[in-house]
């Protein structure tokens, strides 16, 4: 089994295809079996108990571990350049398990106000109910978001490219302000995956993900994963063993067979959006495009430094503003309109209907959140399928 040796760099389809993985010793198998099952038995209660108390290894019950998720967690632990991660039944679970095992009340968190809108929720609604001061920070203020940290910070919460709006955020800069007075960084890696970006190595404590997305990249599985220390992820696992949220045998068995085309599919979904994006940069019925591989991106030179590709998400308005979104997304025939993201299927979709559903009108524009804007989410197709699908529908939206 390979293993990650900085002196011998491996790219990332190796990666995604080695990394972790091992013929399972009792079948030979190359692809170990599921553990399907809930509890695990012992010869005597005196070997049970050495297991139940953490003296040996072993499992014990599967709402605290299991060697099928064991599995998973160690994979995406690799990819991040982590010493440990625990899963999680979505990527919900794994932020607000995350958030809730680290914080307590009267502390203070720092985030950015276009995040994902379930978490953008989680900091302005639920945490608050709980004591937690929040303060979250318009994202193209990077000096605004400084001087919050600088204000007390307990946990710094960041989400970089943003869904849906494909802001970047500079990881390295703020997680470095963060640590200056004390607080354990968090970022979410959806967008970008470990393909693109290894928040860790830029300086965060713990990367997490909707695994639902890229990660398993097929849109039949929900998932979640946050990935660490063994100190951090200790305690995020303490607090998801007892409230139960983690991930089952199944689910984490189709996010390894997934993960062994994380590297093949995210250098397709990298290429395609680029594609994209570049094309309808160009098209006189598009007002902006979002894409962090642009150079016309506000915060392209940051993303170009932290990313080593810029993702399959792009965003983009169109001059005709909402009415011609409502013209387009029924004409694409390469696209599904959905509420998803990172499948090999292109998808697409107005935040109203997708990352922000649970927010108000007024909320979306307060997330600074345009109305009209539509988040692509690029699949494995041929790019010029996907451009020549685009510009038959735009073609047909009135200008
Ligand atoms: C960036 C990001 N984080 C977290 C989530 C939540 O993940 P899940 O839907 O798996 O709970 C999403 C879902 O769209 C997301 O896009």
């Amino acid at each position: 089994m390979p293993v990650d040796d900085p002196s011998r760099p491996l790219g990332p389809s190796t990666r995604s295809v080695h990394l972790t993985e091992q013929v399972d010793p009792t079948t030979r198998s190359v692809i170990p079996p599921i553990a399907a099952n809930a509890a695990f038995a012992y010869p005597d209660v005196e070997t049970w108990r050495e297991v139940a108390l953490g003296r040996a290894t072993g499992h014990i019950y599967a709402r605290n571990s299991n060697p099928t998720t064991d599995r998973f967690e160690a994979k995406v632990a690799a990819l991040e350049g982590a010493a440990a991660a625990t899963s999680f039944t979505t990527g919900m679970a794994a932020i607000s398990t995350t958030l809730f095992a680290l914080l307590s009340p009267g502390q203070r968190a720092v985030t950015v106000n276009d995040a994902y809108g379930g978490t953008y929720l989680l900091f302005t609604e639920h945490l608050p109910r709980f004591g937690v001061e929040c303060e979250v920070v318009d994202t193209d203020d990077a000096d605004a978001l400084d001087a919050a940290i600088a204000r007390g910070c307990d946990l710094l919460y960041l989400e970089s490219p943003t869904n849906p709006a494909m802001k970047v955020l500079d990881l390295a800069r703020h997680a470095e302000r963060a640590h200056e007075v004390g607080a354990t960084v968090v970022v979410d890696n959806t967008f970008a995956t470990p393909i693109n970006q290894q928040p860790l190595a830029l300086g965060a404590d713990l990367v997490l993900h909707s695994a639902t997305k890229f990660l398993g990249g097929h849109g039949d599985v929900l998932g979640g994963v946050v990935a660490g220390s063994e100190e951090l992820i200790h305690r995020v696992y303490a607090y998801r063993e007892i409230i139960g949220t983690g991930l089952d045998a199944q689910a984490a068995a189709q996010f390894l067979r997934s993960l062994k085309t994380l590297g093949l599919r995210i250098e397709r979904q990298n290429a395609n959006a680029f594609a994209v994006a570049r094309h309808l940069e160009g098209h006189p019925k598009v007002a902006r495009v979002v894409y962090p591989g642009l150079e016309s991106h506000p915060q392209h030179a940051v993303a170009a430094a932290q990313m080593s590709g810029f993702g399959g998400m792009l965003a983009f308005e169109l001059v005709g503003g909402d009415p011609a979104v409502n013209q387009l997304l029924p004409r694409l025939e390469h696209a599904y309109l959905a509420a998803n993201l990172g499948q090999v299927e292109t998808i697409v979709g107005p935040p109203s209907t997708t990352s922000h559903v649970e927010l108000s009108d007024d909320e979306r524009r307060a997330a600074g959140i345009p109305d009209g804007l539509v988040r692509y989410s690029a699949g494995i197709e041929d790019a010029q399928d996907l451009i020549a699908d685009l510009d038959r529908a735009l073609d047909a939206v009135d200008a």
